[in-house]
């Protein structure tokens, strides 16, 4: 297993290049089953995650050529409708081809996700979302089996909660639906809005993606067509974080600085200066020591659980006491313990983490759990006195594209140790 070494004390100065979102491309990837023509995505990062959602959709009936970070997906028949334990337990968001299958052949079998690190990752609210279109699920021997031989039909579905996937999973349903779907109390991340936006370009009728109000009016076919996918504002994010852990100047290039404005709202607050050079880059400098600043996890447009543990690393480094609430997740604070192991002050009492500052890390040798509870070490490692070495770094390749070039690029003293 691959390992991280990092030699913490180099502030990082440059610019630093984000790349496609991969929460943005696997929903993408997933509705390239809603047509029997040729989809074609570009900006598709490299990563774990997506090679584990091209090797089902191959398995489902698709071809994919992958040149570069240009995917083309062609299913011009559904041979498989499934999506087996042995993919689904390693990437819970296979679940995304639930709604596409349903809607394209009447069918699915997919199986559950299972727990994960950081939560018990149940997708019912996706199942009651199909059966409000007239899918018929049965459960059995870990796996739901989803059948509309009449296909499905618009319904009105009201989310008990927010569920970023599970909007996704019902949109791509709905999209081939007989009559209107409205998703209330809908998921408003910018992966939902861009999901739609391709969906709209295959021939589908959706209004008010980005909003909690999904309108969606059934058509007969949709169309092959190409499509970018938006900047990761989670990567964006974690390099911002990176600028200021390390107290440097860093540009983060190719970026959408609207869609990680709660990020740079603590930023500021903390006494970092954060300035938007061009429409797609955010600067982030810190030279003096920063102030602790709350935060509360919220569905966008608020403060995202994936920049939690990334923000809780650079609170270690922090004047006074921050307290961290995660809202969304319920077991996400597997970092802080490691964290700790470095010489970081947090207390955890449920969903807080309660951490005071500013004290210094020291390297050590730490493991990684899950995909940003990683980035975080990798965050901490950088502003750390002497070397750390951090294990199972294929959890930060599930969706960081070689994270250590760039970040190295910027100065940090990073190598990947086979
Ligand atoms: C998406 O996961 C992201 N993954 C996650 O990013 C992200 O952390 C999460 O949204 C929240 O923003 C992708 O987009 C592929 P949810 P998702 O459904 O859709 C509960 C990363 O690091 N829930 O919005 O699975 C659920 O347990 C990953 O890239 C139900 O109870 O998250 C959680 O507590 C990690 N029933 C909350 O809702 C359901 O049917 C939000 O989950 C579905 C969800």
């Amino acid at each position: 297993m691959d390992k991280f070494v990092i030699t913490g004390g180099t502030a990082l100065r440059g610019e630093i290049a984000t790349g496609g979102a991969k929460n943005s491309a696997l929903p993408a990837l997933a509705a390239a089953l809603l047509t029997e023509e040729p989809v074609t995505l570009k900006r598709i990062p490299k990563v774990r995650d997506i090679r584990t959602m091209q090797r089902l959709l191959v398995d489902i009936g698709s071809s994919v050529e992958v040149d570069g970070e240009t995917v083309r997906l062609h299913t011009p028949r559904i041979t498989s409708p499934e999506a087996p334990y042995e993919l689904v337990k390693t990437m819970r968001a296979s679940s995304l081809v639930l709604g596409p299958l349903v809607a394209r052949c009447g069918r699915a079998r997919v199986s559950l996700p299972g727990g994960c690190g950081i939560g018990a990752r149940p997708i019912n609210l996706h199942i009651f979302g199909l059966e409000q279109l007239g899918a018929t699920i049965h459960q059995s021997h870990g796996y739901i089996e989803a059948t509309a031989p009449d296909g499905l039909h618009g319904s009105v579905v009201n989310f008990d909660r927010i569920t970023v996937t599970g909007t996704e999973d019902l949109m791509m349903a709905a999209v081939l639906a007989r009559g209107e779907t409205v998703l209330r109390n809908a998921a408003r991340e910018p992966e939902v809005a861009d999901l739609a936006d391709l969906l709209t370009k295959m021939g589908a009728r959706i209004e008010g993606a980005g909003t909690s109000v999904i309108r969606i009016q059934g058509v007969e076919r949709l169309t092959g067509t190409e499509h970018e996918i938006i900047a990761d504002r989670i990567e964006a994010g974690t390099f911002l974080v990176a600028g200021a852990i390390t107290g440097g100047d860093v540009t983060v290039t190719g970026c959408i600085p609207e869609h990680v404005g709660a990020l740079v709202a603590k930023l500021q607050q903390a006494g970092a200066s954060v300035t938007q050079p061009g429409d797609t880059a955010l600067r982030v400098r810190a030279s003096g020591r920063l102030r602790s600043v709350d935060v509360t996890t919220e569905e966008y447009p608020g403060f995202a659980t994936d920049l939690q543990a990334q923000y809780m690393a650079l609170m270690t480094q922090a004047e006074g006491i921050a307290i961290i609430v995660e809202t969304i997740f319920e077991n996400r604070f597997m970092h802080a313990q490691e964290l700790a192991r470095m010489g970081a002050n947090i207390r955890l009492d449920g969903r807080q983490a309660i951490v005071a500052g500013p004290r210094e890390l020291t390297g050590a040798g730490v493991i990684a759990s899950d995909l940003r509870a990683s980035a975080s070490l990798v965050l901490a490692a950088l502003v750390a006195r002497g070397d750390t070495v951090i294990d199972r770094v294929y959890h930060i390749d599930r969706g960081y594209e070689k994270i250590e070039t760039k970040l190295a690029q910027a100065g940090a003293r990073i190598r990947r140790v086979e």
